[in-house]
């Protein structure tokens, strides 16, 4: 956007032709009326913006846009000054002329350009709805919630992103539990799950989606739900074509991520240490064939074991993160394993302690490098939470090697970060991995975060 915004700012002239210092005013405005006919679908779906049970999110989004961006020194003062300091209820409060010397435009017509210029309305808007939140609305009711869930009861569109989505038993603790409200309200309630692994496949045993839980589903009313199978969480462009997803949705979840995909970070580890690692710990591995389908033969204690091709794929807990941010108002991450929380942690925190280049983190390693974080964070018991603002810095500054999209378009980092320890909570939903953990005495117990993008 700020490229673009540049672009649009420079003023035209020729080599041979004087360049005159443009007025930033006049220039922006030229900006503003140029984006606005550039996106006519956006331009229709940001009437909505307006509503009055919309407006005050969209102005409170606005500011948190303008303060953001890198515009004009006169250009910002005057949109803060007109949004952030008289907090206008509706659209008969703003103040016209200030309006008009920005945008060139009539209030309405002005609130509506400035929306799409600041990209408050998504190309999918239309189609698919999506909520209308600031960061600061999501970090306030989710500072005041136990249940992270409960941020449905809030958002004006009941919408959930289910990643790695297994056997669908999330999905339908959540449908279970928080279903008929939004049925009630006639608020739109939509979930969406999506999961690697073939349906077809013959590998993967319990973690395919269940068919019954499927059926129920796909069949309950006042429900919008679709799963998507064979679908890779890092390869969604097909699915955002066809406007199959929404562009963003109140929470973006993902319960019990993969391992080994997000227990080893790229941008940290070299490719040679983490193969020699899953090589010692899980056995020798290579593509193979299983009947018509390809599969990854794993060699373990005289064993030769058969997954998916993709299960040795090493993601990294950053893309992981970039993913969610860009899908989720608030991001719930369930019942990590040890392995993938200190390893996302490492991503989390501001210190380049956290992140020691080509270091595996194993029991001695961890204490060393996470020092007092680690005691805090191992001893915190079940059930407890901590804001983690309050145990380390997090962190602001991603490199521009971290690569990810995430960094640029949500302003680079999490606001807010609470964990949870523990694999299930009461009255909230879970996975059937998380609900497994109760039988499973010897495992160190899973955490749970709670996310919220700046
Ligand atoms: C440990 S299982 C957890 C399943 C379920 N969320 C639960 O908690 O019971 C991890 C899931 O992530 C899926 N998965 C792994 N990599 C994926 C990817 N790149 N895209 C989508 N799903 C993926 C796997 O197929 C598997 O179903």
């Amino acid at each position: 956007m700020l490229l673009i915004f540049e672009v649009q700012l420079l003023p035209s002239h020729t080599a041979d032709q004087p360049s005159m210092s443009p007025d930033p005013l006049a220039e922006f405005r030229r900006a503003v009326s140029v984006r606005a006919r550039q996106f006519p679908r956006q331009w229709e779906a940001s009437k909505k913006l307006l509503e009055d049970a919309t407006f005050p999110s969209t102005i409170a989004r606005l500011c948190d846009a303008v303060q953001r961006d890198d515009l004009p020194a006169s250009v910002k003062a005057t949109l803060l000054r007109l949004f952030e300091r008289h907090r206008p209820r509706r659209v008969l409060d703003l103040d016209g002329d200030s309006l008009k010397s920005v945008t060139g435009l009539p209030p309405a017509k002005a609130l509506r350009a400035l929306a799409v210029f600041f990209g408050l309305v998504p190309a999918a808007a239309t189609k698919r709805p999506v909520p209308h939140l600031s960061s600061d609305e999501v970090e306030e009711a989710v500072r005041h919630l136990n249940n992270p869930f409960d941020f449905l009861c809030r958002a004006d569109v009941a919408s959930v992103l289910d990643i790695g989505a297994g056997d669908l038993s999330f999905a339908e603790e959540l449908v279970d539990l928080y279903g008929s409200e939004p049925k009630r309200q006639q608020r739109p309630f939509i979930v969406h799950c999506l999961d690697r692994l073939d349906p077809r496949s013959q590998l993967g045993g319990p973690l395919h989606a269940n068919t019954e839980r499927l059926q129920k589903l796909q069949r309950k009313e006042g429900l919008s739900f679709s799963f998507f199978g064979n679908q890779d969480m890092f390869e969604l462009g097909d699915l955002d074509k066809q406007e199959m997803l929404a562009s963003r949705y109140a929470i973006a979840t993902c319960w019990a991520p993969a391992t080994p995909t997000f227990a080893y970070e790229p941008t940290r580890l070299s490719e040679t240490l983490i193969r020699s690692e899953l090589e010692r710990t899980k056995g020798t591995f290579s593509q193979t064939r299983f009947g018509k389908e390809r599969a990854l033969e794993v060699r373990h204690a005289g064993r030769a074991l058969l997954f998916p091709p993709w299960k040795f794929e090493i993601a990294g807990p950053l893309a992981l993160l970039n993913l969610l941010a860009r899908r989720g108002f608030l991001c719930v991450l369930g019942s990590v394993d040890a392995q993938v929380f200190w390893e996302l942690l490492a991503q989390l925190l501001e210190d380049p302690r956290y992140r020691p280049p080509d270091q595996l983190f194993d029991s001695v390693t961890l204490a060393k490098v996470f020092g007092e974080v680690y005691h805090i964070l191992a001893g915190l018991p079940i059930g407890e939470s901590i804001d983690l603002a309050e145990v380390a810095s997090l962190r602001r500054h991603y490199l521009p090697s971290d690569s990810s999209p995430f960094m640029d378009s949500v302003g680079g980092h999490f606001r807010y970060i609470r964990i949870s320890r523990g694999a299930t909570f009461p009255d909230t939903p879970a996975s059937s991995t998380a609900r497994k953990f109760a039988s499973m005495t010897e495992e160190v117990p899973p955490w749970l975060l709670t996310l919220v993008p700046a």
